[in-house]
């Protein structure tokens, strides 16, 4: 049987991710984050997920200290914000971003969301963020084909990761496919459609058939796809939960029948909207 820390993913660049990890957004509550990081590595987990717009990299930064173990013991990732975006800006940024984190590096830096404005710029910041060591790897979030594709047209490097909204209400087969084809690992945020999701009939027969939880059939279900996710909680029994999902499997007929849950419906922005706003908008 294998566990949550047996799982790690090469990315194109070489470096290694867990296959698993920790989100941190809607995690605001200071005095609280240190113990549920704490219980997060304890249960194994090694890769957190935050990012500028988030306003937790300081809390962060003080939950990691407290753990004290080796900088390489963890994984950590954050994200440019939109208001960040441009050379000059995001390098900027990440430099405030590090502080906060008490950190020298990140192991991932990801755009957060593709904006028309700035959109090679802030990738050339990137490229030469990486160059300097501030991060190990540089991927994107909520691109999608296109984006990739224009991307492509004046990147030097390519994103290894690219960090999308996927849950079995928007399973994304063709662009996780793509990201394949392009040796883009596929991250899935939202992992748990927010817990949206779990009362899907399809779902609650399989929990039952395993013995296992509705959030664990997801998980489950996401790790056969081959994709990295970051499930977030707030509580220590379902971040324990969350982990222990490598003590079985689903067989070919159940993924079958999680994939067929797909409706292509998002709980968050559309990523054309954001591109063409240059913001997240509000919904
Ligand atoms: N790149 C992006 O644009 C983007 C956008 C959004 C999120 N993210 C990242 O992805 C991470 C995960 O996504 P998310 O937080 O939006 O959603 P999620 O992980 O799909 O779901 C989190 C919600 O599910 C609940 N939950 C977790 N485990 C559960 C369990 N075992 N049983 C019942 N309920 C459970 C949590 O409640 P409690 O906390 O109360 O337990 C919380 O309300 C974020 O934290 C963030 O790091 C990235």
């Amino acid at each position: 049987m294998t566990t949550i820390q047996d799982n790690w993913l090469t990315l194109a660049d070489g470096q290694k991710m867990p296959q698993q990890g920790f989100g941190v957004y809607k995690l605001t509550d200071p005095t609280v984050f240190t113990q549920t990081i704490q219980s997060a590595y304890d249960d194994g987990y090694r890769l957190f997920d935050t990012a500028q717009m988030y306003g937790n990299e300081a809390d962060l930064g003080k939950a990691l200290k407290s753990l004290n173990v080796d900088r390489d013991d963890y994984f950590i990732t954050t994200k440019v914000a939109e208001s960040n975006q441009g050379y000059q800006k995001a390098i900027d940024s990440v430099k405030e971003s590090l502080k906060k984190l008490q950190l020298d590096y990140v192991n991932l830096l990801l755009v957060h969301w593709p904006i028309n404005g700035s959109f090679f710029e802030t990738w050339r910041a990137f490229e030469d963020l990486k160059k300097d060591g501030l991060t190990k790897s540089i991927g994107v979030s909520n691109y999608g084909m296109v984006h990739l594709q224009y991307l492509a047209t004046q990147a030097s490097e390519m994103p290894v990761v690219d960090q999308l909204e996927c849950h079995p209400w928007l399973s994304e087969k063709p662009m996780i496919d793509f990201n394949k084809q392009h040796h883009i690992v596929t991250q899935a945020w939202a992992p748990l459609g927010r817990g949206r999701i779990f009362e899907e009939s399809a779902i609650q027969e399989l929990a039952q058939k395993y013995g296992k939880t509705p959030a664990q059939i997801i998980l489950r279900w996401h790790f056969l796809n081959g994709l990295s996710f970051i499930p977030k909680s707030a509580h220590a029994s379902r971040i324990k939960e969350n982990a222990d999902i490598y003590d079985f499997a689903l067989t070919d007929q159940d993924m079958v029948q999680m994939d067929s849950i797909n409706k292509n419906v998002r709980i968050s922005q559309e990523p054309e909207l954001v591109y063409e706003f240059n913001q997240q908008y509000p919904h």
